[in-house]
């Protein structure tokens, strides 16, 4: 796993929060599409942390029925086949970081079982009698509206407000063009010392394509594109895009972007009015608040 790479304004903003958020024990919750770099962000909370360990509990991957004992442990003879103590993930992060990742996953049913935990911070493994004290730092992640799936009434919204102190959102990577640079060499470098190929870059107008691509896979899928370079590359330079992402970036031009539309509008003014906001707002028609929001939103550079 690589350490938070990035000179985007959205993660900056992001270095910053997880440094604030360190002096604090609140619950963060890290949001963002496939790909962005979710488990990335927790582990940096992680390091900043110094004690215990980091441990990641999947909860798109736990049956409902096995929730309580993959949280809490079980004692001896719980239940046909637990043949000896076992702790549970609580238990494992002692002092450091729980980490529930795809939160949005788990069901309604055991909702509640989660609360109990965060609310009280003691539970009882599957079996026993004894109350044990938790002490843990929580993290949760999801690519799910959970806000909307408190309206929906498919996520508790006591929970929801529990595991929610500290919001950090990662923007997707077409809304974040900067960091596709710094992490076409991030990656080109650590492939290249993989693979054993010297000397290799990319081509300036490669580059500038893959900055116009819109990325769905975020991250992961420019990691993967750049491996798969690396490994086939026969020159020094590479300048090849596969066909695929070359479709989807002609489709994307085709269609009207209205978001994409009002950001190069504010763009090119900020650019006109040299980053005036008084000027630039009067000149779009609204007020210098929401151009301070728009320009947070679209993670325009001024
Ligand atoms: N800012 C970043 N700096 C360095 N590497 C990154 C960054 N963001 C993502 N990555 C890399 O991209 C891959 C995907 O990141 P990660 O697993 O954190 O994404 P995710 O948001 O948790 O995805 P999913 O929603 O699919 O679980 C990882 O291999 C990670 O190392
Ligand atoms: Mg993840």
């Amino acid at each position: 796993m690589f350490s938070l790479t990035g000179n985007s304004k959205n993660i900056i903003d992001i270095k910053r929060l997880i440094n604030r958020a360190a002096e604090y024990q609140l619950p963060v919750l890290i949001t963002g599409e496939c790909g962005t770099g979710k488990e990335v962000v927790a582990r940096s909370i992680y390091s900043k942390k110094g004690s215990g360990e980091f441990v990641a509990v999947n909860c798109s991957a736990i049956p409902k029925e096995l929730v309580e004992s993959e949280l809490f442990g079980y004692e001896k003879g719980a239940f046909t086949g637990a043949n000896s103590n076992k702790k549970g993930k609580v238990e494992a992060a002692e002092k450091g970081v729980l980490f529930l990742d795809e939160i949005g996953e788990l069901e309604l049913s055991v909702q509640p079982k989660l609360l109990r935990l965060l609310q009280e911070m003691e539970y009882t493994p599957v079996g026993s009698t004894k109350i044990k004290k938790a002490d843990f730092r929580l993290v949760c992640a999801t690519n799910r509206d959970l806000h909307k799936m408190v309206k929906q009434g498919s996520f508790r919204e006591d929970l929801f407000y529990r595991i929610n102190g500290l919001t950090i959102n990662v923007l997707p990577l077409r809304e974040r063009v900067k960091d596709i640079p710094v992490l076409l060499e991030l990656f080109l470098k650590k492939y290249s010392d993989i693979y054993n190929k010297k000397g290799l870059t990319f081509s300036e107008k490669t580059v500038r394509s893959l900055k116009e691509y819109d990325w769905p896979g975020n991250v992961r899928q420019l990691q993967t594109y750049v491996e798969r370079e690396v490994c086939f590359a026969d020159d020094k330079i590479i300048s090849h895009i596969p066909d695929s992402m070359l479709i989807s970036k002609r489709n994307k031009e085709r269609t009207f972007d209205l978001k994409q539309i009002e950001k190069e509008t504010i763009i090119r003014c900020m650019k006109k009015n040299k980053n005036n906001i008084k000027l630039s707002s009067e000149l779009l028609g609204i007020s210098r608040a929401s151009l301070y929001r728009k320009i947070k939103e679209y993670d325009i550079e001024v």
